[in-house]
Parts: C-alpha cells; structure tokens; sequence
C-alpha cells in the first residue's frame, strides 16, 4: 500500500498543479454539530496543531486545507502558505492559526457570523498525504449574538455545497456524549450519500460520557448502520488544549484510554487517531482509484482542445498541452500500480 500511496501523492500533485477547474480533487470535509469536535479531528489527521478549536462557534468561514507532500523538505522545514498571502511562507504553526482567525474575523466579523467564503491554506511537509480537508462551521439551531436569523440556513447550505460533489468523503462527526440518536451530522450525509459508501462516521468525546455508559453499541455499527462503520475517538479537552498537551501525548493517552477502558478494550485496535488516518488513506485510494475513468476522460478532452487551440495559433503543443499529458501518464501509472495492489491483495475483495 505504501507505494501505492506515494504513487497517489504524486498524481495529486500534478492535479494540484495543474489547476483544471473541472478537475475535481478529492477531500474530505466535516459534517457535525457546533463543538462536536470537527476542527479537532482534522487537526488529529493532519497531526499538527493549528486550527482554531474551542467551545461555541470559532469556525466562521469554511477552511479548504490542501496538503501537499513535499519529500525534501526536513520535518522542520514544513510551511503553510495562504492563498490571500501569496509567497508568505508560515514555519509557525501558531501564526496559522493566529492568520485564520485574522481572516475569519476580517471577512466575517470579531462577532458570531459566518462567511461563506472560503479561506484557502496550503501545507507542504513531508509527512502529510496529498489532500484536501475542509473545516467547516457546525449545524446550528438557534441565531446568538450578531448573527442573522437564518444562521441555521445559512450554514446547512454552506455545508451542502461542500458535501454534494460525488468526490468528497464526508466525515460524520458526533460527540459521543449526546444522543447520537438524533445526529444531525448523520442525518445530512445520509442526505447527500444515501448508499453511504463515501460517509464515515466519528464519535468524539467518548471521554465524556456519563458514567456506566458507552458507545460500542455505535462503534460497532449496530444502531445506526453506516456502510463504512465508525472510528471512536478521544482527542484534546479544552484543558488539554489550554494547557498546551502535545498531540504526541493526546495520541499515546488516547490509544491507552481505549486499551483499558472495559466496553472498548477489545475494539481498541480500531478505534482513535492513528486508525482514523489508516482507514481515510485507504478510503482515499479506493474513491480515486474509482474516480479516476472519468477524470482520465475529462483530461483527454482538455488535452485535446489544447491541442486544437495550439494549432489554431501554432504554438507548439508540448509547451501548453505538457500539463494534462503528464496528468494523464500518473492516472495511468496510479491505475496500474491500484490493479496490481489489488492482484495482489486477497482482503480487498469486499469493495
Ligand atoms: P468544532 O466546533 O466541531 O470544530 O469543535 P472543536 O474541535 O472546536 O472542539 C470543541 C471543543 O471540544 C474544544 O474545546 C475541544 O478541546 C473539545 N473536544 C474535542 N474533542 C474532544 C474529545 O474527544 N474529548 C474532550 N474531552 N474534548 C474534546
Ligand atoms: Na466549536
Ligand atoms: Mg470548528
């Protein structure tokens, strides 16, 4: 798998790259509650402190987050680079997030609105999957402080146009310490993915939860059903986060609290962080292995009106056209390198 996943981290870059607007990349974007824990997954996946987290609603503009794997930079070398400050090189993830609240405020307001207009950040490291993430705000019921009446509408039609596209894989984010019963995150994905093969659900703050009680019951997808299953997590409180604990800690503490927590102990190995990554990686290769037909076809037509239009002004053809023809030898090495995997691999007959 590993090859396989540098072989996509190098298609996704070309595909970055290349900016064809009807080129879709795939991602990953939160669905859930207000404080349900979305930024905090992402920030978990990304495995870097820097969105800003915290009780009521702190993600006011959706965040298109889109990692770009750099393998020679040192890990110290890491930078974000904001698409409202070309050429800004941030090294300080704490000026990230001081940056997206700047933002956030300059366009939304210091107040409790929202924005649908989003903040764009790159990140080049070389130890994150090539990828997309959007943060977004969180469903909300009743309009607090400046904010308009039809918050609630206002913020359900900016998550909808993030989750509709085919290409997205929604996370389904819930906190574990209300009744998941009535999970709005759920209910939207449901909405958009009906078939659930593109919807994986989260349950946080399984910390929380009232003594005595659990959430194997969902964990092990025996309440509400979801063709993808769910990843149980433990992440950062308020405290932790106050008190500055290190994502190595939070990820070390929260594979110990599954280990020895009686209703999870034997489910452990597929509940927390570390599993949450593996599972998205996988789901990634497997939605664009199953994507990529009609990109191929999209990037032959764009090469081929390239071409035409080359010819009309006589340019040579290698100079414009060179994006979309490497595009299309990585699709074709991506779909190789998948079917050879997959040859090769007897578990993956289940998809
Ligand atoms: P969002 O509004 O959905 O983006 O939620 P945030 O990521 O901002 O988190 C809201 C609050 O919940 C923050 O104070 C987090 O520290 C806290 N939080 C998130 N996940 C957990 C968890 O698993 N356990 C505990 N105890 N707190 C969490
Ligand atoms: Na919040
Ligand atoms: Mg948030």
């Amino acid at each position: 798998m590993d090859n396989l996943l540098s072989v996509m981290n190098r298609l996704m870059k070309v595909f970055a790259q290349a900016n064809v607007p009807s080129i879709q990349l795939p991602r990953i974007a939160v669905v859930g509650a207000q404080s349900a824990g979305k930024s905090s997954v992402l920030e978990a996946l990304v495995g870097r402190d820097f969105l800003p987290r915290g009780s009521g609603i702190v993600t006011r503009r959706p965040l298109v987050l889109h990692l770009i794997n750099e393998p020679s930079l040192s890990p110290t070398q890491e930078y974000g680079e904001f698409g409202h400050l070309p050429g800004k090189r941030y090294t300080d993830f704490n000026d990230i997030r001081t940056q997206i609240d700047k933002a956030t405020d300059d366009e939304a307001g210091t107040g409790k609105a929202v924005s649908n207009k989003p903040i764009f950040l790159t990140i080049h490291s070389p130890t994150v999957v090539n990828l997309i993430l959007v943060d977004l705000p969180g469903l909300t019921k009743v309009a607090v402080g400046d904010q308009p009446k039809d918050i609630e509408k206002q913020i359900l039609a900016m998550l909808e146009e993030y989750i509709k596209p085919e290409n997205t894989i929604i996370l389904a984010v819930s906190a574990g310490n209300v009744d998941l019963a009535n999970s709005d995150a759920l209910k939207l994905a449901h909405k958009h993915d009906p078939d659930g093969h593109r919807t994986l659900g989260v349950i946080t703050k399984l910390d929380l939860l009232d003594q005595g009680t659990d959430a194997a019951d969902y964990l092990n997808n025996q309440v509400i059903p979801l063709r993808l299953g769910y990843v149980g997590l433990c992440l950062r409180s308020q405290k932790d986060i106050n008190e500055n604990k290190s994502m190595k800690n939070a990820i070390e503490d929260e594979e110990k609290f599954f280990r020895n927590h009686p209703a999870y102990a034997t489910i452990a190995s597929r509940c927390g962080t570390r599993y949450l990554g593996q599972t998205m990686s996988d789901l990634l290769i497997k939605h664009v292995a199953k994507t990529l037909p009609q990109t191929r076809v999209q990037i032959a037509n764009q090469l081929a009106q390239v071409e035409r239009d080359l010819a009309r002004f006589g340019k040579a053809p290698e100079l414009e056209g060179g994006n979309q023809a490497f595009m299309l030898r990585a699709i074709t090495e991506f779909s190789q390198r998948y079917s050879t995997s997959l040859e090769g691999d007897v578990n993956t007959g289940n998809e």
